[in-house]
């Protein structure tokens, strides 16, 4: 009897013995082209502003979105998920400066596309938030309500104007139920049938989204959980991806990443579309925080998790490391 039991033959460490060896047997690996940079842009500043929540993630102006936008491209990073900031009193009830041809996301859309061309894929998120003073993700009915079938309406034409402004990708993340064909609908009747949409299919109601609210300067009080899913649920988000394949979603999100990677892996078995994860701003801060005091090591705790995200099933990846990341691969 050997000393490691019955099953003589069987040393796992045998793989694990050299970085070599730990390389050659790897059965994930992180590329470039995996990721895709989320990035904020703010009207009317004249220089970008360090979100105090997301250290090293800033609100950008339009010149320094588009070098971001460069410098990701040059990195390998794969696509930019544009949010737009725009001036507090531009906000109003109905968000219509996201529907504005002017309005600092379609603005900050022809930049970028207009700097980059198709070296990198351009998205845009497509969602009211950050254009009401409400701060909701949709219009509200008499009793302050989000109303779904009219948020729908606005969210057409949003699908318009970003693709008019040359979006590849729009990404509707309001969950109102039916966005997705009517989005889809959208595009096909003003001619940008081949722009792609990127469904927030699983989206949870959230406490790790708090560092993106001061990103974007929401106005929300209150919160979301008549639209986002509860992190409760696990077998509504297969419900929601069926309904967000039956619309025409050509690729389907997880969001949060890391507290739903087994919600991750169930889509990502499910389906034969692209999956993507979001690795959120509360994920970031948390290893941005814990790093700083020097609780964990940084490089290895964004790498780790990351990885962690696509050994579950994402084939790309939404995170605010995209370009640092993509560099040191
Ligand atoms: C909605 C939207 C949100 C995020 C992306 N799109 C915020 C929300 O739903 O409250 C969050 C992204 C993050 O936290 O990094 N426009």
């Amino acid at each position: 009897m050997s000393t490691y039991g019955s099953f003589p033959g069987s040393r796992p460490r045998r793989l694990r013995t050299t970085p070599t060896m730990r390389r050659m047997v790897a059965e994930t690996r992180l590329h470039p082209a995996d990721l895709v940079l989320p990035a904020f842009v703010r009207e009317g500043i004249g220089e970008p502003v360090e979100i105090a929540s997301m250290p090293g993630v800033f609100q950008h102006t339009r010149d320094s979105l588009k070098k971001a936008a460069v410098e990701a491209a040059a990195a390998g990073v794969s696509g930019i998920m544009l949010f737009g900031v725009p001036e507090e009193a531009k906000k109003d009830g109905l968000g219509t400066a996201g529907t504005d041809p002017d309005g600092i996301l379609q603005v900050a859309l022809r930049d970028v596309r207009a700097e980059v061309g198709d070296d990198l894929i351009v998205m845009s998120d497509l969602c009211l938030d950050e254009f009401t003073d409400h701060g909701h993700c949709g219009v509200l009915d008499e009793q302050g309500r989000v109303d779904n079938d009219a948020t729908l309406e606005r969210y057409a034409e949003m699908a318009q104007v970003q693709a008019d402004a040359g979006a590849h990708v729009v990404g509707p993340s309001g969950m109102m139920d039916g966005q997705i064909g009517v989005v889809r609908d959208a595009l096909d009747q003003t001619g940008h049938e081949d722009v792609a949409v990127l469904a927030y299919t699983a989206k949870y109601s959230s406490a790790f989204y708090g560092p993106f609210r001061e990103a974007v300067g929401s106005s929300l009080k209150g919160d979301r959980k008549t639209y986002q899913q509860d992190p409760a649920n696990s077998r509504e988000s297969l419900r929601e991806l069926a309904l967000d394949l039956e619309e025409g979603a050509d690729m389907v999100m997880v969001k949060p990443a890391g507290p739903y990677l087994d919600i991750l892996a169930k889509v990502a078995d499910a389906v034969d579309v692209p999956v993507a994860a979001y690795q959120i701003s509360g994920e970031y801060a948390m290893i941005q925080a814990a790093a700083e005091r020097g609780w964990i090591d940084r490089d290895k705790a964004i790498m780790e998790s990351l990885l962690g995200i696509k050994r579950a099933g994402a084939r790309m990846i939404l995170t605010y490391w995209a370009t640092e990341v993509a560099r040191g691969l």
